[in-house]
């Protein structure tokens, strides 16, 4: 993480001393219309590229996603859960619906749908059902067709040599359940398998319940990194090579 973040620090400094631009990778379309057919079509060639990394850009693989800090998550009943070394992988199989964009607005509004799968140890603590639970095992959820909304809103600050580049000012996101979650996490009721399997497929029939639970605060970070990774995208390509449509000056902001 931090060899990341000094080496795209370093990346800006080069590239704001010798305002040189990095080439475009071929899988970066820009849109010459700004239709919802262009933008959903350009994110859908952009994804599988951009999910594996863009090295010369400071951008690592994204699929498995590895959160490097423990996720800590309140389920119904004053359940604890805290999720370990975990790692979310499905970022490559996200499908846009739609994006389309605001320009009014300077909003950018991506509808899309993944597969994840989420892998860890996990530790939970509290009552569930009749059980009284301090255990810890090793977990792995599957969510399918989890729907996200990201709402994105952006501005284009010229730098000192006068290279325009996006920079994201805020993000909200909504999601739904998806349509089907499994769970597996092993040993639920400390050495004894047989009633932790039963548990387990009882969990497993109501899982609906515990998606928004579980999805939210991996998904949050998973956005959160997202973002801090389009910004990074943002910082090594400029404005003019991203978007060919030329920006009026009062969209500009001075760096
Ligand atoms: C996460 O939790 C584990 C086990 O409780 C602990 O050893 C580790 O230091 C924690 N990691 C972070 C980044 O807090
Ligand atoms: C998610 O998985 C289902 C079932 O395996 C598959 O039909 C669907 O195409 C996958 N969706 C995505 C976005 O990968
Ligand atoms: C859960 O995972 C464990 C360990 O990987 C495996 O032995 C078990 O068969 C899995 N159970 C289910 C219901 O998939
Ligand atoms: C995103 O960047 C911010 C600011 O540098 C940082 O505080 C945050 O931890 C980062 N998020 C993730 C998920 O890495």
């Amino acid at each position: 993480m931090w060899a990341l973040i000094a080496r795209s620090i370093v990346f800006s400094f080069l590239f704001h001393c010798s305002f040189q631009l990095l080439p475009l990778p071929d899988f970066i379309h820009p849109c010459y219309e700004l239709t919802d057919e262009c933008f959903t079509k350009a994110t859908l060639d952009a994804i599988p590229g951009v999910v594996k990394g863009i090295p010369e850009a400071g951008i690592p693989a994204l699929d498995p996603l590895i959160i490097d800090k423990n996720i800590s998550i309140e389920l119904p009943g004053n359940l604890k859960m805290q999720f370990i070394n975990a790692k979310l992988a499905g970022l490559s199989t996200c499908v846009p619906d739609k994006v389309s964009s605001r320009r009014e607005k300077r909003m950018f509004i991506f509808d899309m749908h993944c597969n994840f799968t989420i892998r860890g140890l996990y530790s939970l603590r509290g009552r569930l059902l009749l059980f009284n639970l301090d255990t810890d095992g090793y977990a792995k959820i599957k969510i399918w067709n989890q729907h996200i909304r990201l709402e994105v809103v952006e501005k284009v600050v010229r730098n000192k040599a006068g290279v325009g580049h996006y920079k994201i000012n805020s993000y909200k996101y909504k999601a739904d359940y998806g349509s089907d979650l499994k769970m597996n996490l092993t040993n639920l009721i400390r050495g004894n398998p047989d009633i932790s399997a039963n548990l387990l497929q009882v969990l497993n029939r109501d899982s609906q319940l515990f998606a928004n639970e579980f999805g939210g605060p991996i998904l949050d970070y998973a956005i959160d990194y997202a973002m801090n990774v389009t910004q990074r995208f943002f910082n090594a390509y400029a404005y003019d090579q991203l978007s060919p449509i030329p920006l009026t000056d009062d969209f500009f902001v001075k760096d």
